[in-house]
């Protein structure tokens, strides 16, 4: 190792020390929801949190790893002892040897004395390591060591160490293909999954989208400090049918917005995938544009994709679609009547690039058409 670059590295930021407070956590009836794979989860939790056997939590990111960390060290016996979070890819590759197991005086160039570890730090308490999957092959085999009889060395230290600390890792790429591409070692992954806990994405726990959303929206409205208003049953059945790409954080930032600027629009426009991009209008480089005619169509075509998205949300009861969006009922009519709306039986399909009012009839008379019992389109 050069010690030079690593001076230099050096001044590269490293994460202040994360052994931290806890922090509070939500109640166990809003960790857990009420799915059956939660369920499972929190039954493998309880059966391992008051043992030292090593744990590894999976899933995508934002389903909830690092509370569920966090969980089982405060369901342990070391409850009271030290919490350590070690974020591995936030830590320059070269630094993070002796950030996890410390050096001593002289070791490199810079170590003006000597340093304990994070490892050290987590004696007796929880170690974390958080996106296990970035740590280099040669870091995993020193913390091999330590999973099999807790011992380990400073870096440019001799001195054989023990300590006992809980390993929980936690991952959101799949570690058994790593181990495949050899980038993971097999008996490394061994170790640290003596346990697995599987956690879902948010799209395939919908049931518990209630309880958390309720649970977020109490959180906030009492941080901001503003008065709590309940999401509509028309956002509720988008939620359900959104597939959550960044899971509960995604939905707690969502949240977080709406409390803030209290506008239930805006949320039920980040739920319909697409209009946002496509809100953006082709443009024609070879003729001269106007700026004013082209953000009108695109605002057009988003306000016509979210109308449509709620009056299928809300079983095509215009009704309904003018109560939730805030807007008049003879409003709304009329925002159909100026879009192009094609009709298929029982079924309206908005198009942006057919010319309005194809076929010479209009939105409302064709809404009128629709009043027959076999129509989904009730008023
Ligand atoms: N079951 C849950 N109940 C309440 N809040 C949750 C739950 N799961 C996650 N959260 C919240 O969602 C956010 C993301 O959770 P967390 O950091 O635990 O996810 P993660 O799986 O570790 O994500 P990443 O892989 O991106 O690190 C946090 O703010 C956390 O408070
Ligand atoms: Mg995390």
């Amino acid at each position: 190792m050069c010690p030079g670059r690593v001076l230099l590295e050096r001044s590269a930021k490293v994460p202040s020390n994360e052994c931290v407070a806890i922090g509070d956590m939500p109640p166990l009836e809003v960790i857990f929801g009420r799915t059956q794979r939660m369920e499972l989860a929190r039954t493998k939790l309880e059966r391992v949190a008051a043992t030292a056997i090593p744990v590894l939590l999976q899933g995508e990111s934002g389903t909830g790893k690092e509370i569920l960390a966090r969980l089982l060290h405060l369901r342990s016996d070391r409850a009271k002892a030290a919490w350590v979070k070690v974020t591995c890819p936030a830590i320059p590759h070269s630094l993070i040897e002796s950030e996890l197991f410390g050096y001593e005086k002289g070791a490199f160039t810079g170590a003006y004395s000597r340093k304990r570890g994070r490892v050290e730090l987590a004696h007796r308490g929880s170690l974390f390591l958080d996106e296990v999957g970035s740590l280099d092959l040669s870091v995993q085999a020193k913390l091999l060591q330590l999973l099999q009889d807790g011992s380990f060395t400073r870096v440019g230290g001799h001195e054989t160490r023990r300590i006992d600390a809980r390993i929980i890792s936690a991952a959101n790429c799949n570690l058994r293909t790593q181990t495949e591409a050899g980038s993971f070692r097999l008996d490394f992954f061994a170790r640290i999954n003596s346990v697995t806990i599987d956690l879902p994405p948010l799209r395939d726990r919908v049931a518990d989208l209630p309880v958390l959303a309720d649970y977020f929206i109490d959180v906030y409205s009492r941080q901001y400090r503003v008065k709590s208003k309940p999401l509509s049953r028309g956002v509720a059945r988008l939620m359900q049918r959104f597939d959550w790409p960044g899971n509960i954080r995604q939905l707690e930032n969502m949240i977080r917005g709406y409390i803030l600027i209290g506008d239930e629009e805006a949320l039920a426009s980040e739920l319909i995938p697409g209009p946002v991009q496509e809100a953006c209008p082709e443009i024609d480089l070879a003729n001269p544009i106007s700026l004013k005619e082209l953000t009108r169509a695109a605002t057009r075509n988003l306000e016509m994709r979210v109308i449509m998205e709620v009056l299928q949300a809300n079983g095509w009861s215009r009704l309904k679609t003018a109560k939730w969006l805030n807007i008049s009922y003879r409003s709304l009519l009329y925002k159909l009547d100026g879009a192009n709306i094609l009709r298929r039986p029982g079924v309206y399909r908005y198009s942006p690039s057919a010319p309005p009012n194809k076929e010479g009839a209009t939105a409302s008379a064709m809404c009128n058409a629709a009043s027959s019992p076999t129509d989904r389109y009730d008023a």
